[in-house]
């Protein structure tokens, strides 16, 4: 008997909780169409029968405190029908709209600084991070208005207000997906691109991949003029063939963390097992971030902290000088980055409440 007594109120309390949830998602909905925000409403019904709606609404409706990103309804004309009707699309969107906590938007940085935020967003398709970790979004202050940072088309926060647990942040436009690495650096649909044509004809075959697979990669990427002032003074030769610059190109990766302009300077080793240091200095950017190379400044990050499914990308305006290659001191890099880089603090709090893993017995004396 004892079994089901307890399987019934198990169930009970899902379906009790459940309730609550849609009570609290319908509440919601009223709320954000009150605003008007009607084309945002019919995006959260949409997802509402999906298994990563339910996932969002169940942490909305938690009571704790999360920030809700809704784009008015012009936005969502400029979104592809064909995106429009893609529940796969439209849940992940959902997910990238809504961030853990209460966003301190008088307190974002900065452009070129930024201020980093985590999402909800853990599609293992469009996220590749180290220890799971949720895809982060940014935002800057340019002038007077505060702007989610290196989106297609200028998007903006337009006001803020507040539903029970919910900071509820009116912008501009839908926020995009993070690309792939790999097709932020070739698709003409990022603008970027077209300043990083002369590094993709000079990559490796193969390493395009490795770049757009290997879990938190910071990638600083030299723009098409670097390449110029290299070849002009003779440290590129036009006429090698590509796999000579392999270690070149890996000692302008950080592999396995992540690293965002504005932040302190600070010794990494490089994908290719070499020190290269980042900080802050007088920077092109507007006193924004620089890279060093043994204690020099070598280069000013010109386009920074672009988001992408496993990492971060910066333009940099010179080719990094140094090819050589330590392939124990990047490995050893790595393994310390897994072993050090801890989950969002969603995952990390989760699973260790609901999956406690029973108590060791001690041995028999
Ligand atoms: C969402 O779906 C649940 C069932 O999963 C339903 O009870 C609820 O009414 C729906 N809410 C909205 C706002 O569509
Ligand atoms: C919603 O739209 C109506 C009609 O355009 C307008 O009168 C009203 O002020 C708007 N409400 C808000 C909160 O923007
Ligand atoms: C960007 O951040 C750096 C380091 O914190 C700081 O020195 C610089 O003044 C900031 N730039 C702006 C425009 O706020
Ligand atoms: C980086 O390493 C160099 C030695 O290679 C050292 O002089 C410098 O102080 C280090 N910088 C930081 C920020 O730790
Ligand atoms: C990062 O290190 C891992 C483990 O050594 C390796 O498999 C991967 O290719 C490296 N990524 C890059 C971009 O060098």
């Amino acid at each position: 008997m004892r079994p089901f007594v307890l399987l019934t109120a198990a169930a009970a309390l899902c379906s009790s909780s459940a309730l609550a949830q849609s009570t609290y998602v319908s509440g919601l909905t009223n709320y954000l169409n009150s605003l008007n925000l009607t084309s945002f409403t019919a995006v959260i019904d949409k997802v509402n029968g999906t298994a990563a709606g339910q996932n969002v609404f169940t942490r909305l409706a938690s009571g704790k405190p999360y920030t809700l990103l809704a784009p008015f309804n012009p936005a969502w004309s400029g979104v592809n029908p064909f995106f429009g009707d893609d529940i796969t699309w439209l849940g992940q969107t959902l997910a990238y709209h809504v961030i853990p906590g209460t966003l301190d938007i008088p307190a974002i940085r900065t452009s070129p600084n930024h201020t980093v935020a985590y999402t909800l967003l853990t599609d293992p398709s469009l996220v590749h991070l180290l220890a799971g970790q949720s895809q982060y979004i940014q935002f800057t202050k340019i002038g007077g208005a505060t702007h989610i940072s290196n989106q297609n088309y200028p998007s903006v926060i337009i006001s803020t207000s507040t539903y029970q647990n919910l900071q509820v942040v009116i912008i501009s436009t839908v926020v995009d997906l993070p690309p792939a690495t790999s097709d932020l650096l070739t698709l003409a649909s990022y603008p970027q691109s077209q300043e990083l044509t002369t590094l993709v004809s000079l990559l490796p075959p193969s390493f395009l991949s490795t770049l757009s697979e290997s879990p938190s990669i910071t990638f600083f990427a030299p723009i098409n003029q670097a390449f110029i002032d290299a070849r002009a003074a003779g440290r590129i030769d036009p006429s090698t063939s590509p796999s000579t610059y392999l270690s070149l190109f890996e000692n302008h990766i950080i592999n396995g963390t992540l690293v965002y302009s504005g932040s302190p300077q600070k010794n990494y080793t490089s994908a290719g097992g070499q020190e290269v240091t980042v900080g802050t200095g007088g920077g092109k950017d507007g006193g924004g971030s620089v890279v060093y190379y043994r204690g020099e400044q070598v280069a000013n990050i010109v386009y920074g902290d672009i988001t992408t499914q496993n990492g971060v990308v910066h333009l940099i305006d010179v080719v990094l000088p140094n090819p050589a290659s330590n392939p124990a001191a990047a490995a050893s890099a790595y393994s310390v980055a897994v072993a050090t880089t801890t989950p969002s603090p969603l995952r990390r709090r989760t699973p260790s409440r609901l999956f406690k893993p029973p108590p060791v017995k001690a041995p028999p004396s």
